[in-house]
């Protein structure tokens, strides 16, 4: 463990590198709206904040556009393999938009069932503000979590060339994949480790299912979809309850409160002797939430890409509100829960004692999906 963590120490480094290498460059610059950005070229993407904050984000909402455009980041970006290219094989451009480009073949890929939905809405920005769909997908994502309050502020850079290929499929992820299978792929599509593997997961604390089980949409992975906290990880730690239409479905296991969707992947990780730690360690723990998370979005949005080439445009993304009940690291239990109902699987510390909401048992409510959806 300790060493995992050295090693993350040095990717953090390594990337931090790259990215002030890239700020070397830049010019700093006034744009007409007064803000001040790293480069005169990011002053472009001031419009079209405007008009996904009015016309994508319905006012600025950490609804289910946000959900779904934080998503495709990941769908879109994970898509690369360097073992697939070793073997002679295309394997991807990772965050180079194909799952825009080429989305008649690649939202049919099973595990990006859903994503039709918000790869149509957010094509008529990229054709109105001339910008490539690799880029769009990386600032709309960002911009998604700054609507989500508690979020750190979220890095973007420019500079991703159209995707010339479609992704291959079986690339991306699949709620029922084994912890091998989860480590084996982000290993090897970016030399990612199991517990960078657990940071990407932290976007789950925003986000609702969409067509895991498809007579149930917009079911919420914790209480609180709406805020960037570590409730998501505190209630996969819960043990599981059968519900009306909880389980049963592939890749989709018993939730702790009705209402709520777990995934399996989110359980065996939250179980699993490689990940547990990692995964307790984001409860209480808001500040080691927010690094960890800015660090390894960032690093999804460069799969593929030559990081000292893009421009830091970072200072468009507006900064999040702050989390509300924002003490420093806020968890909690739900309103019925306590620690009788943790599955503690972390052998090395005591999982963290929490305060139970007050009131009747929590329920979680369903968010409306897209339109069209
Ligand atoms: C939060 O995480 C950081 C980084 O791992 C650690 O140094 C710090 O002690 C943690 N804080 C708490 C309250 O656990």
């Amino acid at each position: 463990m300790a060493f995992k963590q050295l090693v993350a120490a040095i990717s953090i480094a390594l990337s931090l590198s790259a990215a002030q290498g890239a700020a070397v460059k830049e010019k700093r610059a006034t744009c007409s709206n007064g803000a001040t950005v790293g480069d005169e070229s990011c002053c472009a993407w001031f419009d079209v904040l405007d008009d996904i904050q009015q016309n994508l984000f319905q006012g600025a909402q950490c609804g289910a556009e946000a959900h779904e455009s934080i998503r495709l980041v990941f769908h879109d970006s994970i898509a690369i393999s360097p073992a697939m290219e070793a073997q002679g094989q295309f394997g991807g451009g990772g965050a180079d938009g194909s799952i825009i480009i080429f989305d008649t073949i690649e939202t049919a890929f099973h595990p990006n069932i859903g994503l039709d939905e918000i790869v149509n809405l957010q094509k008529p920005f990229i054709a109105k503000h001339g910008v490539t769909p690799g880029d769009f997908i990386a600032f709309a994502g960002a911009v998604a979590l700054s609507n989500c309050p508690g979020t750190p502020q979220m890095n973007f850079f420019t500079g991703r060339a159209p995707a010339t290929q479609a992704a291959p499929d079986g690339l991306v992820p699949e709620p029922f994949h084994t912890v091998d299978q989860l480590i084996a792929r982000v290993n090897d599509a970016g030399q990612f480790d199991e517990l960078e593997l657990v940071w990407m997961l932290s976007a789950h604390s925003v986000a609702a299912s969409n067509d895991v089980d498809p007579t149930i949409q917009g079911l919420p992975f914790d209480s609180t979809p709406g805020i960037f906290d570590s409730q998501f990880f505190v209630e996969t730690q819960l043990r599981g309850t059968a519900f009306p239409g909880s389980g049963g479905n592939q890749g989709e296991v018993e939730s702790p409160l009705p209402g709520e969707m777990r995934l399996q992947t989110d359980h065996t990780l939250a179980r699993d002797s490689r990940t547990a730690c990692e995964w307790q360690s984001f409860v209480n723990n808001q500040s080691k939430l927010l690094s960890d998370f800015q660090f390894i979005f960032l690093a999804l949005t460069q799969l593929g890409q030559d990081p000292t080439v893009m421009t830091d445009c970072s200072d468009v993304i507006p900064i999040s509100k702050p989390a509300p009940n924002n003490t420093p690291g806020f968890s909690f239990f739900p309103a019925g829960k306590t620690m009788a109902d943790v599955e503690q699987a972390c052998a090395e510390t005591p999982f963290p004692s929490l305060s139970t909401l007050p009131g009747p048992e929590t329920s979680v409510t369903r968010i409306t999906p897209p339109p069209g959806a």
